[in-house]
C-alpha cells in the first residue's frame, strides 16, 4: 500500500518511522511519503490560508495551495487514490473503515490546521474521475489543533489490518469491534500468578478451553454494558 500525507508540520509524522509501522515500510508491505504542503505555497511569505469568507475567527487553507499539492501527488501515482480528510465535521472513523481502508492501493491523506481547508477541495475531488473516493473523517467527538494526530490514528489502525503487518493474523479477528458481536475486549493476564495481592483468575488456568471461551464472553460483555451500552443489541432486536 501507498500512503501519502501532506502537512503543515511533516515532523509530526515522524511516529510512522517506528515499530509497525516503520517495520511494514522496511519489508516493502507499505511505502509512506510525507509532504510538506507549504512547499506548493507561491507568494512572497509563502503563504497557505486566508480570512474566512463571512467572516468569523481564524483563518481558512487556501484551496489553490491545496490544489496543486493534491494533484501533483495524483500525477505520480498508478492508482485512483483514496483522499482522506481528517475533520472534526467528518464521518465517525471505525474498525469497518479501517477494514475497507486496508484494500487500498493508495491512500492520501490531507492535514489541514487553523480553522480547516476550503471545502471547494473536498468537493472539486469528489467529483473528479481522478480519484476513487473522497472521504472526510472524524476520529472522535473533540477538537483536535489538526489533522496530523488523526492522520496517525488512522494510519496505524489501517496498517495493522493489512496481511503480513502484525505477527499473529488472530489478534486482528479478536479485535475489540471487529467480531460479529462486535463487543469490546475483556482483561487479559500473563505472569506472575500473583502480584501485589492480586491474582489470576482461576478459570483461565483450568485449560477448560470451553469454560474460557465462556467467561471471557461474559467478561466482553459486562464490560461493554458498563463502558459502551451502544454496542449492544438492542432489547428490540433479540424478539421475534
Ligand atoms: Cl480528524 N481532526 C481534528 N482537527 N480534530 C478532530 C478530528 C480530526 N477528529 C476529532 N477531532
Amino acid at each position: 500500500m501507498n500512503i501519502d500525507v501532506v502537512s503543515l508540520f511533516p515532523t509530526y509524522l515522524d511516529p510512522l518511522k517506528l515499530s509497525l509501522l516503520g517495520k511494514a515500510q522496511d519489508v516493502g508491505i507499505l511505502e509512506v511519503s510525507v509532504h510538506n504542503l507549504r512547499d506548493w505555497a507561491t507568494d512572497q511569505h509563502k503563504s497557505v490560508d486566508d480570512t474566512p469568507y463571512g467572516g468569523g475567527p481564524g483563518m481558512v487553507m487556501s484551496p489553490v495551495v491545496w490544489g496543486s499539492a493534491l494533484d501533483s501527488i495524483r500525477e505520480k501515482s498508478n492508482h485512483n487514490p483514496v483522499l482522506v480528510i481528517p475533520t472534526p465535521s467528518g464521518q465517525p472513523f471505525d474498525q469497518i473503515l479501517a477494514q475497507s481502508f486496508s484494500r487500498e492501493s493508495h491512500l492520501v491523506f490531507a492535514c489541514g490546521r487553523y480553522e480547516g481547508i476550503d471545502s471547494r477541495v473536498a468537493r472539486h475531488y469528489g467529483d473528479s474521475d481522478q480519484w476513487r473516493e473522497v472521504i472526510e473523517v472524524s476520529i472522535g467527538d473533540y477538537v483536535l489543533a489538526g489533522g496530523e494526530v488523526a492522520a496517525l490514528v488512522i494510519i496505524e489502525a489501517i496498517a495493522r489490518l493489512i496481511p503480513g503487518v502484525l505477527g499473529n493474523p488472530q489478534s486482528v479477528v479478536d479485535d475489540s469491534f471487529s467480531r460479529v458481536d462486535s463487543l469490546i475486549e475483556g482483561p487479559v493476564f500473563t505472569k506472575p500468578l500473583l502480584w501485589r495481592g492480586l491474582e489470576v483468575p482461576e478459570v483461565l488456568r483450568s485449560g477448560n478451553h470451553g469454560l474460557i471461551d465462556a467467561w471471557r464472553r461474559e467478561q466482553s460483555r459486562a464490560r461493554t454494558q458498563e463502558f459502551r451500552p451502544d454496542l449492544l443489541p438492542s432489547e428490540a432486536d433479540s424478539k421475534p
